[in-house]
């Protein structure tokens, strides 16, 4: 099996997989933290903290942040956390969203060496650790060579600020551009039920690089869980707000699709969300690489849900159910396509 050792735990925990050809074993699912400080509306703190607690109590090991995720605010909120188990947790952490010091709503992508060392330097601050375990390029800027910019995130890894490179949002022709300068770990980019876009050349090429994937909003942002149908089910600030695919007669549309997930979840006694989970996770054995789906909760019961859908195992017949849900998908997964693989492949 590409993810290691996944026939199931006496302990509880969940599973593990690798990070990268050389990297260390994480638990199979991750944790996205973001929503912990932003884009999903207001978050209780408290129980964001018992979340990470409860997560590492299940085996989740790779903890997922970013400098532009509140502006340094989710850094700093998690620094408490992550070292108090500085030796139990893989802390990844990304750059490249500047944000405009006087109107914090604006950004700009930057890959440039100065932005790249001021940007390290701010979240080894933030994070009050001494290294960084998985430091990702965001996004990319046209404006700079993928090669220079990863010339400079290696050195980083000489200089031990960091440790491991990843990318996100990345062509396959990109990743195979910066694997020749340095080992990439692991390349994150949204996969789920609803987003498969990178399965035409990302995929086949991180499998050929012996790339981990690291599969962000697995949930569809919590849309296939069925928590929320429609942009109007969020508050003001949502980001989700913007997504088209939440929006107006498309929210209705693709509300719809999650008629067979609910049966394949029916079938197994499971929810819709353990259901998308466990379809993120099979796409290992499928494409014969190690993923790592981050699904983002701020609640200690959705933790516990959530990796329990590492135990489940898909049938045939489920999987042809789920297949063909991706492609009717109505609404892109960003209002502006051109800083994600897709647009620009
Ligand atoms: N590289 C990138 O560009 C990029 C982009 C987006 C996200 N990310 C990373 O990926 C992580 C995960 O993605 P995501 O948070 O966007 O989307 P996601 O994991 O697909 O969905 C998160 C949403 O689902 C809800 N949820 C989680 N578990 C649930 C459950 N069992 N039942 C019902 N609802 C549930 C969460 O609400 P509660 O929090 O209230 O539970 C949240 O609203 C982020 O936290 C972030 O670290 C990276």
């Amino acid at each position: 099996m590409t993810n290691g050792t996944t026939d199931g735990t006496t302990d509880g925990r969940i599973t593990k997989a690798r990070l990268g050809a050389d990297g260390p074993e994480v638990g199979v699912q991750g944790l996205g933290c973001m929503g912990m400080s932003f884009a999903y509306g207001p978050s209780d703190a408290g129980e964001s903290r018992a979340t990470l607690e409860r997560a590492l109590e299940l085996g989740v090991t790779l903890y997922d942040t970013a400098d532009a995720y509140g502006a340094g605010e989710n850094e700093r909120f998690l620094s408490p956390f992550f070292k108090a188990h500085r030796d139990e947790v893989v802390i990844a952490t990304k750059f490249a969203l500047a944000i405009d010091p006087d109107d914090p709503t604006k950004r700009t992508i930057r890959n440039d060496e100065p932005y790249i060392r001021q940007c390290v330097e701010a979240s080894l601050k933030r994070l009050d650790v001494d290294v960084i375990d998985l430091y990702y390029m965001h996004r990319r800027d046209l404006n700079v060579p993928i090669e220079e910019t990863v010339g400079v995130m290696a050195d980083l890894v000489r200089e031990g600020k960091v440790k491991q490179l990843g990318l996100s949002e990345v062509t396959g022709a990109e990743l195979r551009a910066a694997q020749s300068v340095h080992p990439i770990a692991a390349l994150q980019s949204e996969w789920s039920l609803f987003s498969r876009d990178i399965e035409a050349s990302v995929v086949p090429a991180a499998r050929e690089l012996g790339v981990a994937l690291v599969a962000y909003s697995p949930l569809g942002r919590g849309f296939l869980t069925g928590s929320f149908a429609k942009a109007e089910d969020l508050t003001a600030d949502d980001f989700r707000r913007q997504q088209p695919r939440f929006t107006g007669d498309n929210a209705a549309a693709n509300a719809a699709l999650l008629a067979p997930v609910r049966k394949v979840a029916d079938s197994h006694g499971a929810t819709l969300g353990q259901i998308a989970l466990a379809w993120a996770q099979h796409q290992a054995t499928v494409h014969a690489l190690p993923v790592i789906p981050i699904p983002g909760t701020r609640r200690p019961s959705r933790v516990e849900e959530n990796a329990a859908a590492t135990t489940i195992t898909l049938t045939e017949e489920d999987l042809a159910l789920l297949a063909p849900i991706a492609e009717k998908v109505t609404g892109d997964r960003y209002a502006d396509m051109r800083f994600t693989s897709a647009g620009r492949e």
